[in-house]
């Protein structure tokens, strides 16, 4: 085999540190943004945080206005009316403020307030994305306040289709964050619950993409870092949330995760998306519980570089040792073992299996499964069977 012709791409700039945020308003003025539109969800919106960082961003001379119209699993209605919010406004640039689904929805207005197609035209299938107008695309400036979906680096956003419940990748070059700030300070507020979730998700990330079964080898090393960063920090700041070396080591494991991504994800995200689309269950939640059964059934293909992982993160006894290390890290940040302990029963499990089949990150994963082996993890998953 010769050595195959790839594209390899990182071009968001990183902006690490505790109180970086103050940074927010230079970074809007650099990439020519006068009027941005604040995009977070409810929740953050009211806190107090929100309201310092959009008067310090007043008082920097911009017209900026906040939108928190954005619920847990964004859908559509959530982004027209953000795109109303935004033509109203007429805002030039979005600044995208939250967790996954603040930051996804702020992408996907920065997208689509321009656009005369449906955001489901741009759906992550062959070259779609290039149906948009890439002139009507303004640009962005992401900030998590979450450690886990990544998506402050990511080139896709997340929308959930409002009749089929599928969880739709939306894809284009063009919302790739031009500047993401990194600040644990806006972090630290995380309950231990949604740390754990949304930690498991940077983890998950890392892990499918490290395994993935595509030449990439700079996916592959910033892939094992992240899971270290992940392993030695996530117990930290689940346990204390003030934390502020684990909560940035936690940042950047999320980050990582989400860049590394770019080489593939596998079967944990094909079973979340279906999951979290009919159940309207936390993605991180539902990774952070499906990992084991899906390293388990992918054992065969993927022993050798779990053994490889194992040896990097000091963890002994190769591909059990491994599983074994994944099980007691879930247990020690609080992650329960079945989907049915998070409320989840197994009357969808055909609807499950012919979504994850289909979910476009189910071909990164090492094994091609059958919709009906799906099935069966899938189950096993709800009821606990490892
Ligand atoms: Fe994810």
């Amino acid at each position: 085999m010769g050595i195959p012709n790839r594209n390899f791409s990182y071009p968001t700039a990183l902006k690490f540190g505790a109180g970086r945020i103050r940074e927010l308003a230079d970074h809007c003025k650099a990439n020519g943004m006068e009027r941005p539109l604040f995009v977070t969800d409810p929740g953050l919106a009211a806190m107090p945080m929100v309201e310092r960082i959009l008067a310090d961003v007043k008082r920097a001379g911009l017209a900026v206005e906040i939108f928190s119209d954005v619920r847990p699993n964004p859908v559509e209605d959530n982004i027209s009316a953000g795109v109303t919010a935004y033509k109203a406004g007429r805002h030039d640039g979005v600044i995208a403020f939250g967790g996954g689904s603040g930051l996804d929805i702020g992408k996907m207005i920065a997208l689509m307030h321009g656009q005369t197609i449906s955001v489901f035209d741009l759906e992550d299938i062959g070259d779609w994305w290039t149906r948009a107008d890439a002139s009507k695309i303004s640009p962005i400036i992401a900030v998590p306040t979450t450690a886990g979906t990544g998506s402050e680096v990511g080139r896709a956003g997340v929308v959930t289709h409002p009749v089929t419940h599928e969880k739709k990748i939306i894809f284009h070059p063009a919302i790739m964050p031009k500047v993401a700030i990194l600040d644990p300070e806006l972090t630290v507020g995380l309950p231990p619950k949604l740390t754990a979730a949304t930690g498991m998700d940077a983890l998950a990330h890392c892990l499918e993409a490290y395994c993935a079964p595509f030449y990439h080898p700079l996916s592959a090393g910033i892939a094992l870092e992240g899971m270290r960063l992940a392993k030695e920090n996530l117990p930290r700041a689940v346990k204390k949330g003030g934390d502020l070396d684990a909560r940035g080591n936690m940042l950047v494991a999320s980050a990582m995760g989400a860049t590394a991504f770019q080489r593939g994800l596998g079967a944990i995200h094909a079973l979340s998306h279906p999951f979290g689309g009919l159940y309207d269950a936390h993605h991180g939640l539902l990774n952070g519980i499906i990992m084991p059964y899906v390293v388990k059934a992918n054992r065969r293909k993927i022993e050798k570089e779990i053994e490889r992982v194992a040896a990097y993160l000091g963890i002994k006894g190769g591909f059990d040792g491994f599983l074994k290390w994944v099980l007691a890290f879930r247990k020690e940040v609080g992650i329960p073992h079945r989907l049915s302990d998070i409320g989840i029963d197994a009357k969808r499990l055909d609807e499950v299996a012919a979504m994850s089949i289909k979910d476009p990150t189910a071909g990164g994963n090492p094994i091609s499964f059958s919709e009906k082996q799906y099935k069966t993890l899938a189950k096993k998953c709800v009821v606990g069977d490892l």
